[in-house]
């Protein structure tokens, strides 16, 4: 392509802003495509009123009450989807009375809160709060929660892979020798009758066993469920230059990317930017879901919640965050990114559980 320079810009992106001017990155493809750097006076999101459909919104996940909170034999309940992708919550108290086994995709699992285990065909994974587990298209599960509060995240789309690290190298941000796998532990019980039920096309369909469908003495291969806990990644930084969001890619897949933001040290270098710089999103839909600590970019915002940000308006840090931001060498924040290339629809659960007063923030 053909870097053109025209007015006041900087020397090298996302380094030496011009004062009392807001950088904005324009660009195809996430981080990848064409791109072109925007100098403006104003934060490009600091409209005041929207009229029409298109806007940020604020989702309270902790408003939700998803139906297997209060009955077991509920499914998760769904608040954002797309033709690709799925993302739902779950609050189960009690363990599943029946097994799950998901015909449309791979699932990932974030473990918001709560403790228990994961019984798969591969062997038990225990959870705790802070891990992923990726469970594999077609894998039968149930969940058996140890305590009462469980909240777990839940995404799914066609096949999710570990993202390659390239120039970083295979072992940058995660080492895939410390993805923990299940051991088999067949259950031989034939007195009685087990449920699997099967999701096709999201419709579920249950078939019925007399022998415990979890039988498995042993297994060898590739594709099994895979678990690991945010407290062992390691964010790849730099201490001069801000990173794009994508040095995050947690899983990847083609319409849905999952990244996540875990504690790191800030940039030191005087003249770097320390805060995402905002951009338009033209190709993904970017839903955040806010874990633990201290939210750098946004204020205002707790655990539990997420954030949507549509394609097609920009989005970037909250003005109040440029404030404490230099006060400060590092965040504790963990946060879930997941981008999809199609746009997300609300559920009803979802809409109920919005604060609309989000969709201006950046005007307060
Ligand atoms: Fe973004």
């Amino acid at each position: 392509m053909f870097p053109q320079i025209k007015g006041h810009v900087t020397k090298q992106a996302h380094v030496g802003i011009p004062p009392g001017t807001y950088e904005e990155e324009h660009a195809r493809r996430g981080f990848f495509g064409r791109t072109s750097h925007l100098y403006h006076l104003h934060p490009p999101t600091a409209w005041v009123r929207v009229e029409g459909p298109l806007r940020p919104r604020l989702i309270l996940g902790e408003r939700v009450v998803p139906a297997d909170l209060m009955d077991s034999t509920a499914a998760p309940t769904a608040l954002f989807e797309n033709d690709d992708a799925v993302v739902s919550i779950s609050r189960r108290s009690q363990a599943m009375p029946f097994y799950f086994r998901n015909g449309d995709g791979d699932e990932v699992h974030f473990v918001h809160r709560g403790l228990g285990r994961y019984e798969t065909d591969y062997g038990p994974l225990a959870y705790e709060p802070g891990d992923y587990l990726w469970i594999p298209k077609g894998t039968t599960y149930r969940v058996v929660p140890e305590v009462s509060e469980n909240f777990l995240l839940i995404v799914e789309t066609r096949e999710f892979v570990l993202p390659d690290r390239g120039l970083m190298g295979q072992h940058a941000f995660i080492d895939p020798a410390m993805l923990e796998t299940p051991d088999p532990a067949p259950h031989a019980e034939s007195d009685g009758e087990w449920e699997v039920r099967v999701r096709r096309e999201r419709q579920l369909t249950s078939f019925f066993y007399r022998f415990h469908p979890l039988d498995v003495v042993g297994w060898k291969g590739e594709l099994m469920p895979v678990r690991f806990n945010v407290r062992d990644l390691r964010p790849v930084v730099s201490a001069r230059y801000h990173m794009p969001p994508t040095v995050h890619a947690t899983f990847s897949a083609d319409p849905c990317t999952i990244c996540t933001f875990a504690p790191r040290p800030f940039e030191s270098d005087a003249e770097s930017q320390r805060l995402p710089f905002y951009h338009r999103n033209i190709d993904y839909d970017e839903l955040l879901f806010y874990h633990a600590g201290e939210f750098m970019s946004r204020h205002g915002i707790g655990p539990g919640a997420f954030t949507l940000h549509p394609q097609g308006i920009h989005h970037g840090p909250h003005p109040k965050a440029f404030e404490t931001i230099r006060q400060r060498q590092a965040t504790n924040e963990v946060a879930v990114l997941v981008e999809t290339t199609r746009p997300l629809r609300l559920s009803a659960e979802a809409e109920k559980a919005e604060d609309p007063a989000y969709a201006t923030n950046w005007a307060q």
